[in-house]
This record gives C-alpha cells, sequence and structure tokens, in this order.
C-alpha cells in the first residue's frame, strides 16, 4: 500500500523534466496519489507541450492539465472551479513556482532592484502561495497539506540571488502564517528548502555553477542532492506520517544549512 494510495492534489510548477515539481510528482505517483497539473500559459503552446511531455515521461496517461499565471486572481479561480467541477475535493496543493526578473539576479546588483520587479518577484514567488491556500481550503473539507519549495538564499545571503532571497524569506514566513491560520481545518503548510538543483529557473541566477561546487565542498553529506530526495521528502510532508508537522522549513540539502564555515 502507497502512502499516498486515496490522496488527489494539483501541482504548479512543471516546466520540464528537471523541474523540482516533476520529481516530486515522480515520488507521489510512485506513492500512489493522483495528481493533477498547470502549465504556464503561453501564445505558442510551448510551455503546454513541454510539461504535457515531461507528465507523459511520467507514465501518466491523458492528465488533468490546465493553464494557469498564477499572478492572476482569474486563473487561479479558473483552476480551483475546474477542480470543484471535476472532482470536488481535493487532499494536496505543491507550489513549486517562482519568477523574479534575471536582469536583477546578478552578483553585486541587488542594490539596482526596481520596484517593479521587486512587486513582481514577492507577488509570483510568495503571494501566490497564500492565493493557492486561500483557493485550496474550501476543497480540502477533511483537511490537507499544502507544501512549497524555498531556498537557503532566503535565510542568508548568497551572492546573486538577490531579490529571491526575499521572495523566499516571505515565502517562509507567510508558511508559518498560513499554518498558524490554517490549522483549525485541519490543513497543513510546509516549505521544503532544496539545495541548488539544475533547472530553468536555477540558470536564471547568476553563478549557480559556483553554487553547486560550493555545495559540495560545504555540505555535510559533501554532495549535491538530486531531485528524487526532496520528492520523497514531499511525500512525507503530504502524507499522513507529517501529521503532527506544520508550519516548518525543511532542509534538504545534504546538511549544507547546518555548517558556519
Ligand atoms: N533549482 C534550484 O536550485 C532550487 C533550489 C531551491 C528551491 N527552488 C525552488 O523550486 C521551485 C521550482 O523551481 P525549479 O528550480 O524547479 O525551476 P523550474 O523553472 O523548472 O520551475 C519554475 C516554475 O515556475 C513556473 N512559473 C513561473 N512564473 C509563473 C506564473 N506566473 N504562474 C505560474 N507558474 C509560474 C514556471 O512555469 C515553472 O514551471 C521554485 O520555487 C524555486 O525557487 C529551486
Amino acid at each position: 500500500m502507497g502512502l499516498m494510495d486515496g490522496k488527489r492534489g494539483i501541482v504548479f510548477g512543471i516546466a520540464n523534466d528537471r523541474s523540482y515539481a516533476w520529481y516530486i510528482t515522480k515520488q507521489l505517483v510512485e506513492a500512489g496519489a493522483q495528481c493533477l497539473f498547470t502549465h504556464l500559459p503561453d501564445p505558442k503552446g510551448k510551455m503546454e507541450r513541454r510539461c504535457r511531455s515531461a507528465i507523459d515521461e511520467l507514465g501518466i496517461q491523458d492528465p488533468w492539465l490546465v493553464p494557469c499565471d498564477a499572478s492572476k486572481d482569474e486563473d487561479l479561480d479558473a483552476v480551483f472551479d475546474r477542480v470543484k467541477t471535476d472532482f470536488g475535493k481535493i487532499d494536496f496543493i505543491v507550489h513549486s513556482i517562482a519568477f523574479a526578473d534575471r536582469q536583477f539576479l546578478q552578483m553585486g546588483n541587488f542594490h539596482t532592484t526596481t520596484r517593479q520587479a521587486w512587486t513582481q518577484a514577492l507577488d509570483i514567488s510568495a503571494y501566490t502561495l497564500l492565493a493557492m491556500a486561500r483557493g485550496a481550503a474550501p476543497l480540502m473539507p477533511e483537511g490537507g497539506a499544502i507544501i512549497s519549495m524555498t531556498y537557503f538564499g532566503g535565510e542568508k545571503v548568497i551572492p546573486g540571488y538577490n531579490i529571491m532571497g526575499i521572495a523566499k524569506a516571505a515565502l517562509e514566513h507567510t508558511t508559518r502564517y498560513l499554518a498558524a491560520d490554517l490549522g483549525e481545518k485541519k490543513i497543513r503548510v510546509n516549505t521544503i528548502s532544496g539545495g541548488p538543483l539544475r533547472t530553468l529557473a536555477a540558470s536564471a541566477v547568476g553563478g549557480i555553477t559556483e553554487m553547486h561546487a560550493h555545495q559540495e565542498r560545504k555540505s555535510a553529506l559533501k554532495r549535491n542532492i538530486n531531485g528524487e530526495e526532496v520528492g520523497n521528502t514531499a511525500v512525507y510532508l503530504l502524507s499522513d506520517l507529517a501529521s503532527g508537522v506544520t508550519g516548518e522549513t525543511i532542509h534538504v540539502d545534504a546538511g549544507f544549512s547546518i555548517i558556519g564555515l
């Protein structure tokens, strides 16, 4: 019997088969979960094709896949309305999305971040967690679980991570406030602080190659992590194994964050 047997939820954030969301889905499906998906809409449909082919690789036939730009309330409302019509209820949400203008993700230029770049990064990377929790809560009448993805750059300064670090700090504290707010409804909210993984979003951050090398030198386990390790932690947090865990930031970083020097 799988840990996620009988559980259904929405995964936001598969861009391709290197996305953290893809690895999380892989492990969730292996544990017996039913996953529903969204993709970022674009006029040429490239995002949908990439997302569909990544889902296909996981052997998921005829996936439930709808467009959603999470910075638009009407898109999020449409997702939750359709889920309600098609399924009635859900058990979990995976928030694995982030965005910041790459122009401001270079070492030494944090102080040049514009108001617009700041607002957009915080909106897409942090506010959307709250917006998704608000949409999901009525569809979780018997409780549920929500996770998101964060990075150590939200706790300490990582050169080049810049505005994304501010957004991750907001995401992590939003997790705690949401956990406190939704606890009475038996909805748990946690975030996973993942080590660096070579994804589309990571390629926008200046110095990602150096981050990987540094992770290998400094981390307790003296290595980088792989996507499945984050996927397994997602299964734990979204399953009943973690029934007493909420408001936490769980590091899956091979012990990088515990080392001072
Ligand atoms: N890759 C890493 O090193 C790393 C480390 C720790 C945390 N994370 C976090 O993991 C999460 C997933 O990123 P990833 O590294 O898998 O990269 P990715 O590029 O594969 O995924 C980012 C996703 O965000 C989506 N997205 C961006 N703007 C959106 C919007 N307005 N509406 C809906 N979706 C939108 C993209 O379509 C994409 O699917 C992010 O929160 C990221 O910050 C990544």
